[in-house]
């Protein structure tokens, strides 16, 4: 496997990936899931999995986010998953590309829509790691794709 610079988690963007790489949020299966998306770093061996489950109106009732790999792609995976619950798939949709943004360009100030996301801001001076934090967004986009695909 190749070696990736390591990013160092101090300060408090630091701890809070920590922590939810600790304890991943939402991290129980869904049987009967809407959407669900994989993606694979074959880079690394890393993976995503997102899974949502869709009420009567089409917003999201409910969210299974897993990953195996290091602790960026499983910090990530566990932040997105907390901000997706009740959000419509264009809001779900409208988020990731705020997200996106923000690891590429830099978070301008008024990013409180992307809550403990923001802390992955301590990735951006390492760009090789930065698709680690975008890997279960990624996952996301292409299970939303399959899920319209296969409602049209
Ligand atoms: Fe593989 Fe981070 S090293 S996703």
């Amino acid at each position: 496997m190749p070696q990736l610079p390591d990013v160092p988690l101090d300060g408090l963007y630091g701890d809070l990936v920590m922590e939810h790489f600790r304890s991943p949020r939402n991290s129980a299966l869904i049987n009967d899931a809407d959407v669900e998306g994989e993606e694979f770093n074959p880079f690394c061996g890393d993976r995503a999995i997102l899974q949502l489950k869709l009420d009567g109106q089409g917003n999201v009732s409910g969210v299974s986010a897993r990953a195996e790999g290091c602790s960026i792609i499983q910090a990530a995976t566990s932040m997105l998953s907390g901000l997706l619950n009740g959000k419509s798939l264009p809001e779900v949709e409208e988020l990731g590309e705020r997200f996106r943004d923000a690891m590429k360009n830099g978070a301008d100030g008024d990013e409180a829509a992307l809550g403990d996301l923001l802390a992955l801001q301590v990735v951006r001076q390492y760009p090789v790691r930065i698709k680690c934090a975008l890997l279960p967004l990624t996952a996301l986009e292409e299970g939303i794709k399959d899920y319209r695909k296969k409602s049209n």
